[in-house]
């Protein structure tokens, strides 16, 4: 038996007792939902049987059993800026009364055009409902417009229900993620994982001259949390532009930086932007943006310009291929869905982002998140604990390490620690906390408390005076 086993057992039985209609619901789910839920992640938590949720507002979940929670999950990122939002809610409301979903867009549809252009700073966009869908598409346009197969990634990445970016770099070499389910092609044959932070890696990787795009998150948030080190931005911007390669950003959870995603905060130059979750303010919806050249090249594509000559393409808004004007495919083109676009998921993410994901909002979270990490800090060092806390803004992430790992090859052996990963997720879910059931990523809300924050530090280092 290993030291952690009794107290998660003892965890167990305080969880079972503590949420009997939970349970009940539990055995109703069995009945006709595969994995015993809507979604197979929502067994991934660390109860024997999920919570089944009866309300939830700004940073706070009620269950059916009527226990109360600090959620710091937030959904795992589509509630970063709070659960019930009264903007979007009323927003998509609205829009429901007219109509979902029509085919065609609204006087709305201009409007978060501009915003996005003006907050991100790409000038062109396309809707999807989430950020796997425009992960795809970018991809698709990436390989469209070089005419090259190659996707790099990086080790430890996830960037959704996207086929393309399930490898892993095994012993040097990029291998097929064994988590990829009914995949016949070989996926190693056209995406190459190098390691985050290894710019001489990358540089090898893009040697051939085949890489189309180098798809990447700012700072990596699927494999514990690795941040970028100094310069390894402009390195990653100087050799993708040396080889031809398109850069794809993926702002979908470091949407937490600022306003204007880690991209604007960082003074990063991407071709292109993944945007998810937390846009439409819970609502699925997601986008993706492109540069102007990255746009006119999509054009000439379509007008059947040879690739050598999209070097040349140019955006004025006068020209007859301009992305402005010109739909970039029509009809069957495998990029979009029915849904994509649609009204009631515009009207969301309008509302987020003229009235929810405001600099106002984006000041309580980081400040929240300085405290938390702050707090953490000091339990880690009066403790004395082998572990670390990183965060990219109101994201913040405890990492079973002494040193943040730079890479995924070192942050696997912090995440191996399984037990202890299990029993502290238990521990608190039994204190009225979620953080998300992955890996230890706390999440930090405009609506989050102090005393949320507060009594998330002391029940962690209440954890670690029982555990020992
Ligand atoms: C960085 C990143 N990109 C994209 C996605 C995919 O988002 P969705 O599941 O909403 O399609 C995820 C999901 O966790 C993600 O972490």
């Amino acid at each position: 038996m290993t030291y952690l086993a009794p107290l998660i057992a003892r965890e167990t039985q305080a969880f079972v007792a503590a949420h009997p209609k939970s349970a009940a619901q539990a055995q109703a789910l069995q009945q006709h939902w595969l994995s015993g839920a809507p979604m197979h992640w929502m067994r991934d938590w660390a109860s024997p049987f999920p919570i089944v949720v009866e309300d939830a507002e700004g940073a706070t979940l009620t269950d059916i059993d009527d226990n109360v929670y600090d959620d710091f999950c937030l959904g795992d990122t589509p509630g970063m800026f709070g659960h019930g939002l009264a903007p979007v809610a009323r927003a998509v409301a609205e829009q429901m009364r007219a109509g979902a979903t029509y085919m065609l867009p609204t006087t709305l549809a201009a409007e978060v055009g501009a915003l996005l252009a003006e907050r991100f700073g790409l000038q062109f966009w396309q809707a999807t409902l989430s950020a796997s869908d425009a992960n795809r598409a970018l991809i698709r346009w990436a390989r469209a417009v070089t005419n090259k197969p190659v996707i790099v990634v990086f080790d430890g990445c996830y960037h959704g229900m996207v086929e393309d970016c399930f490898v892993e770099l095994r012993h040097g070499r990029t291998r097929m993620d064994a988590g990829l389910v009914g995949q016949v092609s070989d996926m190693t044959r056209t995406t190459r994982a190098v390691p985050f932070n290894d710019a001489g890696a990358l540089e090898a990787a893009l040697a051939q001259g085949d890489v189309a795009a180098v798809l990447c998150e700012p700072a990596m948030t699927n494999c514990g949390m690795i941040l970028p080190e100094d310069n390894f931005h402009k390195r990653l911007r100087a050799l993708t532009r040396k080889a031809g390669a398109l850069l794809i950003v993926d702002e979908t959870h470091t949407l937490s930086t600022g306003p204007g995603g880690a991209t604007k905060a960082w003074g990063l130059e991407p071709d292109a932007l993944c945007i998810g979750k937390a846009i439409a303010g819970g609502f699925p919806a997601a986008v993706w943006g492109v540069s102007a050249e990255f746009a006119a090249r999509i054009t000439l594509w379509t007008a059947g310009v040879p690739a050598g000559a999209l070097q040349q393409a140019t955006s004025h808004q006068d020209d007859p291929l301009s992305p402005a004007g010109t739909p970039a495919v029509q009809g069957r083109s495998g990029i979009g869905t029915t849904l994509a676009g649609n009204a009631a998921g515009l009207a969301a993410i309008a509302a987020t982002l003229r009235e929810v994901a405001t600099e106002d909002a984006y000041r309580s979270m980081l400040s929240g998140t300085e405290k938390l990490v702050a707090g953490m800090s000091e339990v880690i060092v009066r403790r004395k604990l082998p572990w670390c806390v990183v965060h990219v803004g109101a994201r913040a992430e405890i990492v079973f390490a002494a040193a943040p790992p730079e890479n995924a090859a070192a942050m696997r052996a912090a995440l191996a620690q399984r037990e202890l990963n299990h029993a502290l997720h238990l521990y608190l879910i039994n204190r009225g906390i979620l953080i998300a059931p992955f890996h230890m990523m706390m999440l930090v809300s405009p609506a989050t408390s102090e005393a949320q924050i507060e009594r998330l530090v002391a029940a962690v280092d209440a954890f670690v005076g029982e555990a020992g």
